[in-house]
């Protein structure tokens, strides 16, 4: 072979410069807060009498394969592997250091044998069960102080089989709160990433007093008019990332949460530096949203390049007497919405109490919402804020947001009381509320929290 000639060099310098420009320019990611990490111990689900039939309960497989990961604590952790074939399962619980895998076609399916599932207790910062006082069920896979903990495979299932319980919902047979599908709580460094969730019980997943939690390339669904199964709830969790996800579920796609009323408040625990980008779906509820409970505060949100389609509510923030704390410094941009009832909701009177002995002077404080380049077809109304009266919403920051599109949205396509801010560029006009902050104080946006 003859030597490489000095064009082919220049070729190859040049080949070398583009790709790190790729790279370089390359979209954001938090793909690097909770590295994958390398695991050399690999175990399989079938070493401990797994039996993926569809029909044979792998309950005790799944807790004695996770007893040993614990117990036995290999240098780097171990993984935990799913084959193909439908697992099913009462719930168990996660331990730290371990990789749980599913392949390509495998299913981890839950028990609709509802005695299987154990009660825990309420969380401290909702002082109950969410639906119903008391505990609540445990979710069906479940972490509780756990670090270095993966959840992922190769497009395979976790499924919560929950039609059972959301009938039992609609004929109001349960006594406590049904379990999430996901709930990991107290820990930290958790990566969930590359499955499909499907047919949760509740709430999809639901980290809950972590930090340290990247949500990516997930798909995650549940029939439209399957009751409260959100997609994603961080709730009192700081440094949470969800990227690159597509969610059509039967409630909020994302909803960020820090406890209720007089709990959320004494526990004190606020959600903080959470970021959602690239996120696609589908609801008769919110896309991205704030609260309704929100007692410990929610701070330091970014939501951006979000598509929704055939939703309840684009955008929104709820929030309610008694509920105190904060939401401050959320910033939404580049979201476009096909079909929505609002396309932007912001309100101080969700409803919804734990108990009679929330406190009604505890009044949130709602300040330092920015919305940017927002495009919608179909949206019935562009935006409905309403404030508290005795603690005004205030610089809510709306610039680029054209919710008009196709057919044009009736009279009334803003509704505003108890909320001031600044708008540019806004179509339809929004309500005088927002204009009452004149363009030349533009900076006020950035600078008002
Ligand atoms: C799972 O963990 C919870 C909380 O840490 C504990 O209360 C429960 O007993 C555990 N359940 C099982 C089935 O191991
Ligand atoms: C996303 O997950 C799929 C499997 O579900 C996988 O094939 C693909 O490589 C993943 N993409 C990234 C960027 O991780
Ligand atoms: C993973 O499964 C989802 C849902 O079935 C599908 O939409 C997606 O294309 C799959 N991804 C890969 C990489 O196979
Ligand atoms: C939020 O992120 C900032 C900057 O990355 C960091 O300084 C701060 O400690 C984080 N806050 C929390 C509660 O982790
Ligand atoms: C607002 O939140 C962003 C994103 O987390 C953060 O970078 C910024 O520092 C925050 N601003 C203030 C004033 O806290």
């Amino acid at each position: 072979m003859p030597p490489p000639t000095l064009p082919f060099l220049l070729f190859l310098l040049l080949a070398v410069v583009a790709a790190a420009d790729v790279a370089s320019s390359s979209p954001a990611t938090c793909s690097d807060i909770v590295p994958l990490p390398w695991r050399a111990d690999r175990i399989s689900i079938t070493d401990y009498g797994g039996v993926g039939d569809g029909r044979t309960l792998n309950t005790k497989a799944f807790r004695e394969a996770i007893y040993r990961i614990q117990h036995l604590h290999r240098p780097g952790g171990t993984v935990l592997y799913v084959p193909p074939g439908v697992y099913l399962t009462g719930p168990f619980n996660l331990t730290s250091h371990m990789t749980l895998y599913l392949a390509k076609d495998a299913v981890i399916r839950a028990t609709q044998d509802t005695s299987k599932w154990p009660l825990i207790a309420p969380l401290p910062s909702y002082g109950r069960g969410r639906e119903h006082p008391g505990g609540r069920y445990m979710s069906f896979i479940h972490g509780d102080g756990l670090t270095d903990v993966v959840i992922t495979g190769d497009n395979g299932t976790i499924d919560g089989q929950g039609d059972v319980w959301w009938s039992m919902w609609r004929q109001r047979t349960l006594d406590f709160t049904r379990p999430n599908l996901l709930e990991i709580m107290n820990s930290r460094d958790i990566l969930i990433s590359n499955l499909i969730f499907q047919n949760s019980p509740f709430w999809n997943v639901h980290p809950v007093y972590c930090s340290n939690v990247v949500v990516r390339n997930m798909t995650i669904l549940a029939p439209y008019d399957s009751p409260n199964t959100d997609g994603i709830d961080p709730d009192s969790s700081s440094n949470v990332c969800i990227e690159d996800s597509f969610i059509t579920v039967g409630d909020d796609l994302v909803a960020v949460k820090s406890g209720w009323d007089e709990y959320g408040i004494s526990y004190n625990a606020p959600s903080s530096n959470i970021t959602i980008r690239r996120l696609t779906g589908s609801s008769p509820f919110g896309g991205i949203a704030v609260g309704s409970e929100m007692s410990g505060g929610v701070e330091n949100i970014v939501a951006e390049d979000i598509t929704l389609f055939n939703m309840g509510v684009g955008i929104h923030i709820k929030t309610n007497v008694g509920r105190g704390a904060f939401i401050r410094n959320i910033t939404v941009s580049n979201v476009h919405i096909d079909k929505a009832r609002k396309g932007i909701k912001i309100s101080g009177d969700v409803g919804d109490h734990p108990d009679d002995s929330y406190n009604p002077n505890a009044l949130p404080l709602v300040k330092g919402i920015t919305m940017t380049d927002f495009w919608g077809v179909n949206v019935l109304q562009a935006g409905l804020m309403k404030g508290i009266r005795d603690s005004p919403f205030t610089g809510i920051c709306l610039s680029n947001i054209n919710l008009g599109g196709e057919p044009a949205p009736r009279e009334g396509a803003w509704s505003c009381s108890d909320v001031s801010g600044a708008a540019y560029e806004v179509s339809p006009w929004p309500c005088s509320e927002l204009t009452s902050i004149s363009q030349s104080q533009g900076g006020y946006c950035a600078t008002s929290f």
